[in-house]
């Protein structure tokens, strides 16, 4: 299994969006290559389908999808919509939460378009739960880190080391991955030390002078 570098675009103005956006996703393509990890990014819904024209390498995912079928659902976005533009999709985050049963339907409705779910969770007991609804990959992000540029592999790294063991319990085989504050290089190596198979990541990278930059530093750190 290659090792994730997964980029949650979010909505960081300007740097999400255009041109910016783009950059980000050219980097991901280069360090995909360049170091052998399979990249992701997430970007706006805005941006979906000028992202997936212009990916190289890298799996471009929605940040969120609703359980909803399509038909008279103003404002919402069934997985119907974006079936054909994305190759996943992000299930349940702290920024965009959803309900259990939500996340059941959404897994399984993507599965059945042939598509990756990636359910971020905020702790290792949500993690082992929805990992037995058999999605792609499960993240642990604890939200008291987002955003802060202080890394749960530098200040809960038992966090990281509980999600591996109470996930694998369930049987689950896919990838784990960890975030929330993911900023430097030794973020990365530790993250995968203790077990992750990948990060999870928003601003280092997407608020970076140069995110080639910022993800050489993170992908040249795993062994
Ligand atoms: O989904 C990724 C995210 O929540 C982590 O954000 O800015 O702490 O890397 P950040």
């Amino acid at each position: 299994m290659k090792p994730i570098i997964a980029v949650n675009a979010k909505a960081y103005y300007p740097h999400s969006f255009g041109s910016s956006l783009l950059k980000i996703l050219r980097a991901l393509d280069k360090i995909a290559i360049e170091y052998n990890v399979e990249t992701i990014l997430a970007p706006p819904f805005t941006e979906l389908k000028e992202a997936r024209l212009a990916s190289e390498r890298t799996k471009i995912y929605a940040q969120h999808v609703d359980e909803v079928d399509p038909g008279a659902v103003t404002g919402r976005i069934p997985v119907e919509g974006i079936k054909d533009i994305v190759h996943g999709s992000i299930v349940n985050h702290s920024e965009r939460q959803l309900t259990l049963s939500a996340i059941h339907q959404v897994i399984a409705k993507l599965k059945n378009y042939g598509l990756d779910s990636l359910v971020c969770t905020p702790r290792p007991e949500t993690a082992a739960a929805v990992s037995l609804l058999n999605p792609s990959m499960v993240a642990m992000e604890p939200p008291e880190l987002i955003g802060t540029g202080i890394s749960v592999s530098k200040a809960k790294p038992e966090l990281i080391t509980e999600t591996i063991e109470q996930v694998r319990k369930t049987g689950f085989t896919g990838p784990i991955l960890v975030g929330a504050g993911i900023s430097s290089g030794e973020d990365v190596r530790k993250a995968l030390e203790l077990g992750a198979q990948g990060v999870l990541v928003a601003s280092a990278v997407v608020k970076a002078k140069d995110p080639y930059e910022k993800l050489r530093e993170f992908a040249g750190a795993i062994k």
